[in-house]
Formats: structure tokens, sequence, C-alpha cells
């Protein structure tokens, strides 16, 4: 039997497309196993030899992929639903398994993050590391001077006062939030107390990460640079800055 893992495989596995997208960046010459243009068949051990697409070795832990989807309205945030609604792990390929970092209700939209690095999950995902998640919020008419306060100051919610949150108004109802909390359905939780529901639910950015380019129900791959400012965000609390998204893709707004 040969050895290694077929490289369009392990090409599919990182997040650089289909198994039949990684078979055209092979025959197109983009893809070098240890330094040598890649031939179509050919087998690696990804744990040995290094691979590069156009220049960039892939993947910096083997088997570990980080996916940045757009989720569109009407998709569960779930691995599987039972009710068979269409879920956010049917956006992103099978292979291998991932699950989604925190949730979006099913009528938000925007950046959700799936992994099967359960140990970069549990850090994003616990509230006290504070990554920041900053959302766009439409609501159907302007908040007064002191609505925007008490959102800023914390409002009283039935699990407990929510931390000081960012709100900058855009245009009339719409406005960017930040908050650092993970409630259950926070932001429509905030907006509903001070007597505006939310029409509109958009995540724009979570931590170092954004795209506005990223189209609904298109994902890709964190580059490596996106990867090392979230684990640096998850250790030191959020930061903004930092990184460019590495493709094209957009929150349609
Ligand atoms: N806050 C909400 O109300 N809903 C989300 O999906 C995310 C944050």
């Amino acid at each position: 039997m040969e050895e290694g893992e077929r490289l369009q495989k392990v090409l599919a596995r990182v997040g650089l497309g289909s198994r039949r997208t990684c078979e055209d960046l092979i025959a197109e010459e983009r893809v070098k196993v240890n330094g040598e243009i890649a031939e179509l068949g050919r087998r690696v051990d990804p744990e040995v030899d290094l691979v590069e697409v156009d220049g960039a070795p892939i993947g910096i832990r083997p088997g570990l992929v980080h996916y940045l989807l757009n989720k569109p309205v009407g998709t569960v945030t779930t691995a599987s639903d039972p009710q068979g609604r269409p879920t956010v792990t049917q956006l992103v390929p099978v292979e291998p398994r991932v699950f989604p970092v925190g949730r979006l209700d099913m009528d938000t939209e925007g950046l959700l993050l799936l992994t099967n690095d359960g140990e970069l999950a549990n850090r994003i995902a616990h509230p006290s590391h504070g990554v920041e998640k900053e959302y766009l919020v439409q609501v159907g008419s302007a908040l007064s001077r002191a609505e925007l306060r008490q959102l800023r100051e914390g409002v009283e919610l039935d699990d407990g006062l929510t931390a000081p949150a960012k709100v900058a108004v855009l245009d009339g109802g719409l406005m960017r939030m930040v908050i650092h909390e993970g409630k259950n359905r926070q932001v429509r939780r905030m907006f509903d107390s001070v007597g505006h529901p939310v029409e509109r639910l958009i995540r724009t950015r979570i931590g170092p990460i954004s795209d506005r380019r990223l189209g609904p129900g298109q994902w890709r791959e964190l580059s490596s640079a996106e990867l090392r400012a979230l684990e640096s965000a998850v250790a030191t609390g959020s930061k903004r800055s930092g990184v460019k998204p590495s493709s094209s893709a957009s929150v349609d707004r």
C-alpha cells in the first residue's frame, strides 16, 4: 500500500477548497512539496513533508482547521438540527468535522468561526477572555440620548446586568455596537429593554477578525496571521486591530 495521504485531500482539509479545487491548484503548478512542484497523485505525510501553496506553507498545525463563515439568515448555529433546519456546518466542508464557536441566532447574520480546535474555541467563547464582538444593529427609529446612555452603561436583563458596551450611531436607527460578553440573545435583549426591538443584526467582527467582502453563505480559512492575532487576543483580552482580511469576500448590508 502507498504511504501518506493524497495531496489534494491534505490541501482540502486545511481549507483551501474542495478536493477538485485543490487538484486544480496542483495542476496549475502552484503547490510545492519539499521545494519541488508537486504532481497530481502525489502522496504526502503532512507531519513530515513541507507543503506550500503559492510559496506559503499550509496550516500551522496539521489537522486543525479554522473557518470564518458569513452566516446567512435562516441557518441554525449547531452541528445538527433535530427539526431538519439548515445548519451552519452544512455550509463548510464535511471533513474534518468542525463545530461553531459560540452562536448566532437563526435570524442573525454575519461572522462566525467554526473549528475543530477545541482548545482555542473554549478560550474564545469564555467570557473571562473578553473577546470583543462587533455588531451592526438596525432598529425602527433613532434612540434617545438617555436610551443610548443606558445601553452604554449597562442594562438589567433577567440574567444580570450587562457590562458597559460601546454604541455608535451611524444613521438614525442604524448603530454599531461592541460587546465582550456572550449572553444568550444579548444584543436583541438589550435593545428590547430600551424599547427598540432589533430588525436586523449582523456580526461584523470577532476580536481582530473581520471581512467586509465575505458574502452571505461564504467561508474561508483564517490566515496564519489572523490565527496568531486571535490567539493573542484571547491571551491578552480583545484587540481591534491587527489583521487585514486575506481574501476577497461581504457582509451584505
Ligand atoms: N446577540 C444577539 O441578540 N443575537 C446574536 O445572534 C448575537 C448576539
